[in-house]
């Protein structure tokens, strides 16, 4: 997958992508390709490639030396601001106050085959005959660096993953103060910027710039990837649709401060940068010391949004969730916190266990209330330990009482958070991230606890295994309410450490953390939640196999969150559940039916006291579970697709999944608001089944060049007239379609 040509050339290859970077006149990286994949590429080709005429007139040179070498328009691999390229760069240094104007030359480069998926630090990880990465080392003689920059390309993916690590190899300490993971450049402006943008109940919609000389960014500085942006960023040819035109994207595998952005130069060069945000961030780097980046993967397709989602997917499925979930259903759960809020005690929760058994659920939850005196959100977090008025037979029997109904147990901890009233925070005040000065912010009444300090993640694992252990525990959903405010460490103070590093040292002790218990709980599900879709990122995917995407459970919102969700992650990674009506989060009014249709694409769970539903709506869910566990395989792990365009007023929805060996699929059409005459398309045509094949679509026969060249008939509308025909009337309306092959 790795070739070497010309003593010049690096080309990384499969058989769907290409990726090309080059040494430069001045012994640094130039980028040349990144894109469809170019088979037996000759040097000439390369040098063809290669040729370079600047668009730069009159503009600063590299060095007195070469008269006409200019990096101010040049695509590069790793560039540094200031060195005749006066864009954003990917890495800048000091030595004290100096400002150190790197100057990276290649000095060696070797290879390997596969990646060890080593727990405390999350990246791809793949088996010796699935990825080989080339790391080239770059040299900087001047100051005593070493750099080298690690790419790995996979089968059959064209996602090419990159990160760098600096080591100091002279005898005096460097500051970092930026230092990025991604980076790539496109001679062209002819995209929109791609991003998932959002808040608190309305995470990772969609969301489009236009590309125009000047820079556009998103960011986190809140010590956690946000509900207001996610880690990925996206430029879409801007002639293409959802299976049209060129997408280039980058994914970071990190959970705290970012910074992503697109900058345009005056020539309309675009460069893609992603990684670790600058601001609030500098690393100390102290002779023999190295720092590593975290990873981030690049992804391409020619076949618009809907190929990257499909890139994305299956490489996040196979390279980064935990091999022990590939392919493996998830539990439909039941969750006590709409059902219950702090309302509850044993015997609430053991009857609403017995409903869920009846009907089909795996796995109950409690969520937030179990522990200490926590009645409210106000109180008792890092007292992890059970509340006896809640649980007077204790925890243990509880849990015991919950297996003995062949249900697994989930239990819900918040393991980053700490109560200004709990015991911990009495015997610990130093524990908590705050600064020396008197006001300090506080989020949801409760404070953050200094993860950089090994001493405090050991004391929540010791406290956290005591719970696992007792109560031989299946599942966790780790929550995380509040973003740090005030990052100041006395843990760092007491050791010499540099405040600047705390941002990235506290997601580091959360990553311990997962470290730790999954090592000695190997087969605990975790679940990832952060104030719903606080924290939806590659780092926390790659210890929680899915993540709770979002605290609004109303379907309509469900159609925005899960579409936005899914141009980066894979459906097997949110879970959905199926809250009552009204709606907590809106007051909307849908049908069980609306709920059921939207929540079943993923891992599918329930969220509503079940003891209040009529036996007609117990069955109705009873009936849906043994349906979803029927076709579990499909929902979860299918490959999915949109198959209406989406724009920003999309009042139509149609997902897919579709299994290509089985020739299987499941399509969801979903109607925000009900139109009079309406004129919209009639069909809707279905890509991804083969002409030559027959089908059956519920209960028609149909041939497969019909469903691909003319599509699936839309369900009818109601007209005012056809009581008896119209199979969607009124608003918030959904409609399956389960197609399968008939074998001729
Ligand atoms: C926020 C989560 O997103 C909810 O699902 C619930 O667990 C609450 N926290 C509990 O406090």
């Amino acid at each position: 997958m790795i070739e070497y040509i010309g003593n010049k050339y690096f080309h990384l290859k499969n058989s769907k992508v290409s990726y090309i970077f080059y040494l430069m006149p001045n012994q640094q990286l130039g980028h040349l390709y990144y894109g469809k994949a170019l088979d037996h590429l000759s040097e000439s080709d390369l040098d063809y490639l290669a040729k370079y005429e600047n668009k730069a007139a009159g503009t600063v040179k590299f060095s007195e030396e070469d008269s006409a070498f200019t990096l101010s328009d040049r695509p590069q691999e790793y560039p540094v601001y200031g060195t005749s390229d006066f864009r954003s760069g990917a890495v800048e240094m000091f030595d004290g106050e100096t400002p150190l104007y790197l100057d990276f030359k290649y000095h060696a480069h070797y290879e390997s085959k596969g990646k060890e998926r080593v727990l405390s630090k999350p990246a791809t990880y793949a088996e010796a005959n699935e990825s080989e990465t080339l790391t080239i080392v770059l040299t900087e003689s001047e100051h005593d660096l070493k750099l080298e920059l690690n790419y790995t390309i996979f089968e059959e993916s064209t996602v090419i993953a990159k990160n760098q690590r600096i080591t100091n190899t002279g005898k005096t300490a460097k500051k970092i103060t930026k230092m990025l993971s991604g980076h790539y450049e496109l001679p062209s402006a002819d995209y929109d910027f791609l991003h998932l943008s959002g808040a608190w109940l309305k995470e990772r919609q969609i969301t489009r710039h236009n590309l125009a000389q000047g820079t556009v960014s998103i960011s986190s500085l809140k010590g956690a990837s946000g509900h207001q942006h996610n880690p990925f960023i996206a430029l879409q040819h801007k002639q293409g649709t959802i299976d049209t035109g060129e997408v280039f994207a980058m994914n970071l595998i990190y959970s705290g401060n970012f910074l992503g952005q697109a900058e345009v130069d005056e020539w309309d060069n675009t460069r893609l940068m992603l990684g670790i945000h600058p601001d609030q961030f500098s690393w100390t780097l102290k002779p023999d010391e190295t720092f590593e980046t975290p990873e981030c993967i690049l992804g391409y397709s020619d076949k618009g949004l809907n190929g990257l989602a499909g890139e994305y997917a299956s490489f996040i499925e196979r390279h980064i969730i935990d091999r022990k979930w590939q392919g493996q259903n998830r539990p439909i759960v039941i969750n006590n916190w709409e059902a219950t809020y702090f309302d509850f005690d044993q015997e609430k929760l053991l009857k609403l266990a017995q409903i869920s058994k009846d009907i089909g659920i795996e796995c109950f939850v409690v969520d937030d209330g179990w522990f200490s005196n926590r009645d409210s959100d106000r109180s008792s977090l890092g007292d992890w330990y059970c509340d006896t008025k809640k649980f007077p037979d204790g925890l243990k029997s509880f849990a015991d009482k919950i297996h003995q109904m062949d249900l697994q147990l989930g239990i819900w901890f918040e393991p980053e958070m700490v109560s200004p009233d709990s015991k911990l925070y009495q015997q610990h005040p130093e524990w908590v991230v705050r600064h020396l000065h008197k006001r300090i912010a506080i989020g949801r009444g409760q404070y953050v606890l200094d993860f950089a300090n090994p001493e405090v993640v050991d004391n929540i694992y010791q406290q956290m295994k005591k719970v696992i252990e007792e109560t031989n525990l299946d599942y966790i959903k780790w929550d995380m309410n509040r973003n740090i405010t005030e990052a100041y460490s006395t843990y760092l103070e007491q050791n010499g450490l540099n405040q600047t590093e705390f941002f990235h040292r506290y997601i580091l002790g959360v990553y311990e953390l997962y470290t730790k218990i999954l090592t000695e709980f190997p087969n605990v599900l975790i679940e990832g939640c952060a104030g719903g879709g606080g924290r939806y990122d590659l780092g926390i995917l790659y210890y929680s196999p899915q993540i709770w995407p979002s605290d609004d459970s109303d379907a309509v919102e469900r159609l925005k969150i899960q579409s936005g969700t899914l141009l980066a992650y894979p459906l097997s990674s949110f879970s959905n559940h199926v809250s009552v009506v009204p709606n907590h989060q809106v007051g909307r009014m849908t049908s069980m039916k609306m709920r059921q249709d939207v929540a079943m694409f993923g891992p599918l769970g329930y969220e509503l006291d079940l003891d209040q539903l009529t036996e007609s709506e117990k069955k109705e869910i009873s009936e849906r579970i043994l349906f979803y566990k029927q076709h579990r395989a499909l929902l979860t792990f299918g490959t999915f697709r949109q198959l209406i365009e989406l724009d920003d007023r999309n009042n139509e929805y149609c997902w897919s999944v579709y299994d290509g060996a089985t020739g299987e699929a499941m399509v969801g059409f979903y109607r925000i608001l009900a139109e009079p005459n309406p004129s919209v398309k009639d069909y809707i045509k279905l890509p991804f089944v083969s002409e030559t094949e027959v089908y059956q679509v519920n209960n028609e026969t149909v041939s497969g060049q019909v469903l691909k060249q003319v599509g699936i008939r839309k369900p009818y509308q109601f007209n005012g007239a056809n009581h008896d025909r119209a199979q969607v009337k009124g608003d918030f309306q959904s409609y399956i379609y389960h197609i399968k092959s008939i074998k001729q």
